[in-house]
């Protein structure tokens, strides 16, 4: 008897949360999708584990293929495993769904997360730092620090290696540092603590995402898993509060000469512009930093995390690699100029074929604000539509034998075949990712680098469909094991 009060009270309050809702509830009746409960939201999606969300977002991607629903309280998601609509909504929708409310005490509206009208203002004042310029002026820093990750890894070379994005996270934070935040980074002490906040942040902005529990108020506050955010939040912050202090200081003291390219440089542009004119302020800024160290960082350093680990499982693939690297930069010992780069073809079909399995954010959203008519559903105005890039990469229909690894598939008269949002690691149209180009260049630093001076064994996973996802905000493989050798 309690449970079909309990019932009717919940269908009772979902009905008055969807009230003014009515159009939604009649759209998404045609949508198919796996069964949900009031209130709660899609069974299936609930409380399931760091893997078995992505998992899950596969599973049902292939039962209900191509649109499928999820309901998450009164919130309407619709997943499309369409190029055509990603196309459409990633075009013409630039706010982002409610998912994203959980990066609010870490980073507040900063452009990951802002409303569109802020994002436009914001976005515009910071592109200036990643122009072609800009990013070339970084390939010195690259370099150096990828020297220093390839001496770490020739020291413990013939010794099995668990999950090596703890090495490839200290690079790529380095990296940032200098060229984004224009800091030494030896003069932040105990600047690796903000990979340990920026992880366990992400662990818990998982867990905050598919435990339903935790979107009520009263209960997240008065939990313990809250506290701990609070702490790793604030923990998160220190780095880019120090950073902001330096450049700050710098600027105060003149120390930039006017239009350098060091000026134009992500946190002294920004330092500048809240300085000399209200486009923003100071505490946005922070904010800003805040997102840029953990964008910047966390998905390159996954990246190429994963592509060693696939490399090692291909060791064919990894020789025809290696045999690019060498013919492009002549011998095992000279470094990459901009050219080379440009010259790395396979090098990039490498890393493309890398974020194709693991794409660094294979989950991305928007809420829509006008009707979409998507033969044969209406998407309807106030839904958010979901676009599972982790599934849009490996549907069979596009991807024959998806989980093998491939580079091949990128060769130009391949890729044309295929339609332009079928393939999208770095989002698309004005809100796509801003870091594609420094992301780019530094990952084919790293990875021409790494080979030309190692070979990698890939212990586990043993073969690609042994694979596995964790999680994150960014996705990583789990449980890998690699051996470097010297070569
Ligand atoms: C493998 C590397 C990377 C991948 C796959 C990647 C992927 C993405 C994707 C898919 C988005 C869109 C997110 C959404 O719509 O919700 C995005 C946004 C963003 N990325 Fe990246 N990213 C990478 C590297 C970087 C780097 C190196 C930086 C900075 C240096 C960066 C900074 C950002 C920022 C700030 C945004 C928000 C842009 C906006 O909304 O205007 N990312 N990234």
């Amino acid at each position: 008897m309690l449970v079909f009060v309990l019932i009717f009270v919940a269908l009772f309050v979902f009905t008055i949360l969807l009230y003014g809702k009515w159009q939604i509830l009649f759209h998404s009746f045609k949508i198919p999708g796996p069964a949900a409960v009031p209130l709660v939201g899609t069974f299936s999606l609930i409380n399931v584990s760091k893997k078995g969300f992505i998992n899950e977002i596969i599973k049902q991607s292939k039962t209900y293929y191509p649109v499928w629903k999820v309901w998450t309280g009164s919130e309407l998601y619709i997943v499309t495993n369409r190029p055509t609509d990603a196309e459409t909504v990633l075009s013409t929708f630039l706010d982002k769904s409610n998912i994203y409310k959980n990066f609010d005490e870490y980073s507040k509206g900063s452009i990951l997360t802002a409303e569109a009208s802020s994002w436009k203002v914001n976005r515009k004042l910071i592109n200036p730092s990643f122009n072609l310029q800009v990013i070339n002026s970084f390939l010195d820093a690259y370099i150096r620090y990828t020297t220093e990750l390839v001496d770490i890894l020739e020291k413990t070379a013939g010794t099995e290696q668990t999950d090596i994005i703890k090495y490839t996270w200290r690079t790529t934070l380095d990296n940032v540092i200098e060229t984004l935040g224009d800091s030494e980074p030896s003069l932040h002490k105990n600047r690796y603590d903000f990979i340990v906040a920026a992880s366990i942040f992400g662990d818990i902005f998982m867990q905050r995402t598919y435990k339903f529990w935790y979107r009520l108020h009263l209960i997240w506050k008065n939990s313990s898993l809250s506290k701990k955010h609070a702490k790793y939040c604030e923990e998160g912050r220190n780095l880019p509060k120090n950073m902001l202090t330096l450049v700050e200081e710098s600027y105060e003291a003149k120390k930039y000469e006017s239009n350098s390219l060091r000026e134009k440089r992500f946190l002294p542009h920004l330092v500048k512009m809240s300085s000399e004119t209200d486009a923003i302020s100071p505490g946005q800024v922070l904010e800003e930093t805040v997102t840029m160290l953990h964008a910047g960082t966390e998905s390159t350093a996954a990246t190429i995390a994963a592509a060693l680990v696939f490399l090692g499982i291909n060791p064919e693939i990894q020789d025809e690699l290696y045999d690019e690297i060498i013919s492009v930069l002549g011998s095992t010992t000279k470094n990459p100029t901009l050219e080379d780069l440009n010259r790395l073809e396979f090098t990039e079909r490498v890393l493309k074929e890398t974020m194709r399995l693991v794409p660094a954010l294979p989950v991305i959203s928007r809420r829509i604000n006008n009707d979409v008519k998507a033969d044969p559903y209406v998407y309807p105005a106030g839904s958010n539509i979901l676009i599972p890039i982790i599934y849009l990469h490996q549907d069979p229909a596009v991807w024959p034998d998806p989980k093998k690894f491939d580079p091949d598939r990128f060769l130009p008269d391949v890729s044309e075949t295929r339609h332009r949002c079928s393939y999208i690691p770095f989002s698309y149209g004005v809100r796509n990712c801003i870091g594609l180009r420094y992301a780019m260049m530094s990952m084919k630093v790293f990875l021409a680098m790494i080979i030309q001076k190692l070979r990698v064994r890939t212990v586990e996973p043993a073969t690609m469909d042994e694979v596995q996802w964790q999680h994150f905000i960014v996705l990583r493989i789990k449980n890998s094991r690699v051996v470097f050798e010297k070569r």
